[in-house]
This record gives structure tokens, sequence and C-alpha cells, in this order.
């Protein structure tokens, strides 16, 4: 994995308008980088553009990533107005809470499309724009839970075990045309997901987010990972722990995640 300079790189960011895209355009931006910015509301990407006035170096696109006619407009306006694309963030991703029993299927079938289709057919599509680029690097937003299981958040997992498995896969298999796979694996981190995350399952979201990492932090890591051609990070103490503990010892971490996950 290559070590690679963030000044004048040409960034995709999906999920840009709030939580961990939206702090690490605008980390990417203090940079040098230029980016464009993709999510579904407008009036988020506004905000962050007046408030960044990056001038020609912020793109922002209102879009859908699971609409294939959006992810081509991001390509095209990134190749116009940037000349290029070094590297792709995948970072849209919704969550569902609940037991899977009662669930509806729309809840798997909504989030598998979010954190897994639509982030492969993005690269899918990214990739004839990345093999022209400067050290070109894919980055897939993951989570501690595409590690680790817990109940309650089956889809969600489910959706984030496939990425993981898609980001390995792919690091090996593009290796030989120079393109890299960075895989984020963040913890609880302070944002909105957990209240949509409920509106998507219909229910209010509970629980703490004492804790939580702010997405500034988790921005400045990807940042840093990225510099320094890290192929996965996990973020936090507490993730590092649950990832190693479920390696070495399987039952204990369920034990522990029955009781308190
Ligand atoms: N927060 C956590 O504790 C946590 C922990 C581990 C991993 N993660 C992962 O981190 C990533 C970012 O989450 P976050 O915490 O920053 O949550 P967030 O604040 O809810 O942000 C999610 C972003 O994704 C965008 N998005 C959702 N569906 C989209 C779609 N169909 N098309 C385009 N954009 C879409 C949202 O924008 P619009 O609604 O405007 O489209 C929003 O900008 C996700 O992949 C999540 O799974 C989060």
């Amino acid at each position: 994995m290559a070590r690679r300079a963030i000044e004048a790189s040409r960034v995709i960011v999906t999920g840009a308008s709030s939580g961990i895209g939206r702090a690490l355009v605008v980390a990417l931006i203090e940079r040098g980088a230029s980016v464009v910015a993709m999510a579904r509301r407008r009036e988020r990407l506004d905000e962050l553009a007046a408030e960044l006035q990056a001038g020609e170096r912020l793109v922002c696109i209102a879009g859908d990533v699971t609409q294939a006619a959006d992810r081509a407009a991001v390509l095209a306006a990134c190749d116009t107005q940037f000349g290029g694309l070094d590297c792709l963030v995948n970072n849209a991703g919704i969550g569902g809470l609940g037991p899977f029993a009662g669930a509806s299927p729309d809840r798997l079938w909504r989030i598998m499309e979010v954190n897994l289709f639509a982030a492969a057919e993005f690269t899918r599509e990214a990739l004839p724009l990345l093999r022209r680029g400067r050290a070109p690097l894919i980055v897939n937003v993951g989570s501690v839970l595409g590690h680790v299981a817990v109940p309650g958040k089956s889809e969600y997992c489910a959706s984030k075990f496939a990425l993981r498995g898609l980001s390995d896969a792919l690091r090996i298999e593009l290796a030989r045309e120079g393109i890299d796979v960075l895989l984020v694996s963040p913890s609880t981190t302070s944002s909105e997901f957990f209240e949509r995350a409920g509106e998507h399952s219909g229910i209010t979201a509970t629980g703490s987010l004492r804790g939580a990492m702010a997405p500034t932090a988790v921005a400045r890591k990807i940042v840093s990972a990225m510099q320094r051609g890290r192929r996965e990070i996990i973020l936090s103490v507490g993730g590092n722990l649950l990832v190693w503990l479920d390696r070495i010892c399987p039952p204990l971490a369920s034990w522990i995640l029955k009781r308190w996950g």
C-alpha cells in the first residue's frame, strides 16, 4: 500500500451531508484536496459549501448512492471538474435496529442496497478513472460490527461483514493495478446514525453515546491512514479489544455481547 499526499488529490466522498462523511470532507478540503461531496439532502450540502468557501475545490452533488444515474453524475463531475479521480470513499451507510424475526424483508434489502451493493457498484464504475489516478485508493467505511456480530443489528452486521469481505478480496485483486483498498472500521461515533437507524426500523433508538468518538476525530484518523497507506484501521481501544477477544475466545465475546451488547 502506497503512501500518498492529500494535497491536490481528487476525492469522492459519499454520505457527505452529516457525521463522518461531512467531517471527512472538511478535513480533506483543509489539507488541500479537491472533493466531490455526495448525499441526498441538498440543503445540507449547500450549508457545507457555504461553510467551507472552497471555491472550485468542492463540488456538491445531491444524489442517492443506490441510483446508477446519480453515481454516474458524480464520476462525470469529478472527471470534468478535476480532470480525474484519485480516491473513492464509500462512506454512505444506514443502520437498522431490533430483532430479525419480526422485521420486514425491506429492512434487510435496503441496508444491503445502501451499505453493500451501492458501494460495490460505485467501486466497479470508478475503476476506469482510478486506473488513471495518482496513488489510487478506495476507502470503504465499514464498522467494528463488520468484525464482531451483535444481536438486534443482524442486517447491519451482515452488510458490514460483507463489505469487509469485498474490501479484502479487492485489495488483493486490484494490487496488480496499483489500486489500494483501505477498510475503516469505526466504533460508536456521535452522529445522526442511531436516530436514523431507529427511523428506518420504525422504533425509537435508545442507548447511550457515552464514550462515542467525534466524527472529526474519526475523519482525522481516516486522513492519516490514507496518507500512510494503511490497509485497515479499527478505531477506538474498545473496538480493538472486542475484535481481539472475538478472535481468541469467541464464546466469551458472545457471552459479553449477550449480556451487554
Ligand atoms: N455512527 C456510528 O456509530 C458508526 C459506527 C460504525 C460505522 N459507521 C459507519 O459510518 C458511516 C457514516 O455514518 P455516520 O455515523 O456518519 O452516520 P450519519 O450521520 O447518519 O451519516 C450517514 C450519511 O450517509 C448518507 N446516506 C444515507 N443513505 C444514502 C443514500 N442512499 N445515498 C446517498 N447518501 C446516503 C446520509 O446522507 P443523506 O441522508 O443526506 O443522503 C449521511 O450523509 C456509515 O457507513 C456507518 O455505517 C458509523
